[in-house]
């Protein structure tokens, strides 16, 4: 089945896309995802009316609850159910399946229910399953998808499935993952999320850069000295320790969301903003970015796990001391890197990453650097104050764009100094940005994978992260703590200072 996906960006243009007809099945349905992101993003949705009559929600988990109480944790999104009758009526319609995986009555039960639901609510074999479960039971989901013949779409209608990260643990097992779902899906009814492109900001990027002709001209190696993306968090790895120790920053934040912001900022103009133009750019600058040797990554890379601090006026233990946190843990909370991307655009233009957990503050940005001007007609002292000029792309929490030059400081001499132009997205606009998943989700089910992640794109991410996870393992490269509340370790400062850059610490 080819489907002909409609162009995002100009939908929203032309209007708001609404969902059609379907079930959304999700597995892990009692999980923290569900409660936290999907729901919300559903009951959203509602609000925005942008959800048809003929919908609804099937829960699967391992977790013995009754379609009342699945109803009654959707009903738990919204405080007041008076204030939302659309979401207290269609939750009416929500369906809970108990059972193990492993289990091929579980998925004879869904079939059954999501039979049951095409009659009575008229969703018409439309259905999406979205894969919130724990990655190891992603593959046996999908099998039993198929052996239950729930994976082929009746005539005329869809069938999606939306696979949360991570996507593997590195490139064979990535590679293993998508065999095994290629066994049953077509690679068009595969939608692997990122919530990180269905942020606002991070579609700005692509506004800013392909909807203006002043940036596209200097975006390059002419024009910009270096790059810096930083994805910051306050928090630590609260209660998913268990996880995290199977992640790390590498795994949990780099390969994904830095790499797709990494590749929107610097890959080249498509030709149509739709699923193929785009995907095809952000793989070709994947490409184009140097892979390390075991040597270049300890040149490279720092990566730094933390100690006790202060957060945000806050004590913060050590990561070592988190919940389900081993004493002797190796586990990165931090990584900083220095990748180069080998093409016309880039060549000679260091792309410096960072990622934390227990940093100052929770702040996700990019920030483009220029070089400075040739030659300085200002006598040294006045010019102190002067810095690069710099256009930041705010990301989060409070979004925007800020751009940095120099000006005159009023008064008889001529001094200059650098000043802040600030646009902003809540000054800017009086509509309510939608949530990424809220965003996501509507588009899995409009069937538009623009934003999605394709099998290309993922596996290169992992070639890219790879050289890095095997120097750590096999020389046991060294770890350096940093105190919570810091920028991380002093090495991530040495990255820059040894070529006469720092870090912009927001
Ligand atoms: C998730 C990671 O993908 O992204 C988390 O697993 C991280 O560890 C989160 O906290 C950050 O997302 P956001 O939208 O808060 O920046």
């Amino acid at each position: 089945m080819t489907e002909l996906p409609p162009n995002p960006l100009l939908e929203g243009l032309e209007g708001e896309r609404r969902a059609p007809p379907c079930t959304l099945v999700v597995f892990g349905a009692s999980g923290d995802l569900t409660a936290r992101k999907l729901l919300p993003a559903l009951e959203r949705l509602a609000r925005r009316r942008l959800l048809p009559t003929a919908f609804s929600v099937v829960g699967v988990a391992r977790t013995e609850w009754t379609d009342e109480d699945f109803q009654a944790v959707a009903g738990e999104v919204v405080k007041d159910a008076a204030a939302q009758p659309q979401w207290t009526s269609l939750i009416k319609g929500f369906r809970y399946v108990a059972g193990e995986y492993g289990d091929p009555s579980t998925f004879e039960r869904l079939r059954t229910v999501l039979d049951d639901l095409d009659r009575q609510r008229g969703t018409g074999g439309n259905r999406v399953f979205y894969l919130a479960t724990v990655p190891g039971v992603f593959a046996p989901v999908a099998e039993a998808l198929g052996a239950h013949g729930m994976a082929r779409p009746g005539p005329g209608a869809f069938v999606r499935v939306v696979i949360e990260k991570p996507f593997g643990r590195d490139l064979p097992s990535a590679v293993a993952l998508d065999d095994c779902l290629h066994q049953v899906f077509n690679e068009n009814q595969l939608y692997r999320i990122d919530h990180y492109l269905g942020k606002e900001t991070v579609q700005n990027v692509l506004a800013l850069r392909f909807a203006n002709a002043i940036f596209e001209p200097i975006w390059n190696r002419r024009y910009v000295d270096h790059v810096q993306i930083t994805v910051a968090e306050a928090g630590g790895v609260g209660h998913r320790g268990g996880f995290y120790e199977t992640a790390g920053a590498l795994r949990d934040i780099v390969q994904n969301h830095v790499m797709q912001v990494l590749s929107l900022t610097a890959m080249e103009p498509p030709v149509t903003i739709d699923a193929k133009g785009i995907r095809d750019e952000k793989v070709k600058v994947l490409r184009a970015v140097k892979i390390f040797s075991p040597e270049e990554v300890s040149h490279n890379v720092v990566r730094g796990q933390y100690e006790r601090g202060w957060v945000e006026g806050e004590e913060a233990r050590a990561y070592r001391e988190e919940e389900g946190i081993g004493p002797d843990s190796r586990t990165e909370t931090f990584v900083a890197a220095r990748l180069c991307i080998d093409n016309w655009r880039w060549a000679g233009v260091p792309f410096y990453l960072r990622t934390g957990k227990r940093l100052p503050k929770r702040v996700t940005e990019v920030a483009m650097q220029f070089r400075s001007v040739p030659h300085l007609p200002f006598p040294p002292g006045l010019a102190r104050g002067l810095g690069p000029n710099a256009l930041v792309l705010r990301i989060q929490p409070d979004e925007g764009i800020t751009l940095r030059f120099g000006a005159k400081v009023p008064g008889q001499a001529f001094r200059v100094r650098t000043v802040s132009m600030d646009f902003s997205y809540g000054a800017a606009f009086v509509e309510e940005s939608p949530e990424a998943y809220e965003r996501l989700l509507l588009d899995a089910m409009a069937g538009d994978p623009t934003l999605f992640i394709r099998t290309d794109e993922v596996e290169q991410a992992w070639r890219i992260c790879d050289p890095i996870l095997e120097a750590w393992t096999a020389d046991d490269a060294p770890l350096v703590p940093y105190r919570s509340g810091s920028w991380g370790p002093p090495a991530a400062e040495r990255l820059l200072e040894r070529e006469g850059r720092a870090w912009r610490n927001p």
